[in-house]
């Protein structure tokens, strides 16, 4: 199997990261690189993680004009991300430069699309954006713009897997945080799944934070939840 863990390193200390992504790597997964990292320590910090063994999510969720979203997706590329994240909001036209730009660093990164971010309620989407849709329509109907512009696959929250796998098919790629398993502390997360759910539900990969990065043992962690999936 391969590892459907993606670890979010959200973590504010170098020290800190080196020690999890040694832990980690041997188990073959991704590791999430937010702006906060990225800002904080500036793009080295993606070669350092690959240096290290690790693969990549980028995730800078690009959203500007093509042309700009083109040339970061390529610089992005160039780093040697696995994964990168760019807002569907932008619309095909930026869509399709971010693959461009990908396409141009001759890198094998993926493009993966945020939908409608999860903490953006239906009042906020329909009231301040002025979007009539409900959440899942206006989610489901970027997915597909996302698609149709040759993105890879979306972010999604647990229960939105269902009805992305739905509408895009099977090779599209499902990534999905808010991930708890049944030891783990809920933290701040509200609607979570299993990781065993998310995966029956059809998700391809799960990010999981906290119950890894600041578990007594992350690679216990780690390999408690790849026997939970395995064993579903
Ligand atoms: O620690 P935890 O497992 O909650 O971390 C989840 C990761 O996924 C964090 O990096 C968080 O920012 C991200 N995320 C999320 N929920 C979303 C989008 C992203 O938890 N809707």
């Amino acid at each position: 199997m391969t590892n459907p863990v993606i670890t979010a390193l959200d973590v504010s200390d170098r020290e800190a990261m080196r020690s999890l992504i040694k832990q980690l790597a041997p188990y073959g997964g991704i590791f999430k690189l937010g702006l906060e990292m990225f800002v904080g320590f500036g793009p080295d910090i993606v070669k350092e993680v690959i240096a290290s063994g690790g693969k990549v999510m980028l995730d800078l969720k690009l959203h500007d004009i093509p042309n700009t979203v083109k040339k970061a997706a390529k610089n992005a590329g160039l780093l040697g991300a696995e994964l990168l994240t760019v807002h569907a909001s932008g619309g095909s036209a930026m869509l399709k430069a971010a693959v461009e730009g990908v396409k141009e660093s001759g890198s094998k990164t993926k493009i993966l699309a945020v939908t409608v971010l999860t903490s953006i309620d239906e009042e906020t989407l329909q009231k301040e954006l002025g979007v009539e849709k409900s959440v899942l329509e206006q989610v489901k109907s970027l997915a597909m713009i996302a698609k149709e512009s040759g993105v890879d696959g979306v972010v999604c929250s647990p229960k939105e897997i269902k009805a992305i796998r739905e509408c895009c098919g099977p090779d599209f790629l499902i990534v999905t945080p808010g991930i708890r398993p049944k030891w783990a502390a809920v933290n701040d997360q509200k609607r979570i799944k299993t990781p065993a759910e998310a995966i029956d539900d059809g998700a391809n990969y799960i990010v999981v934070g906290r119950p890894i990065t600041e578990a007594n043992s992350p690679a216990g962690a780690m390999k408690d939840i790849l026997k939970e999936i395995e064993n579903r």
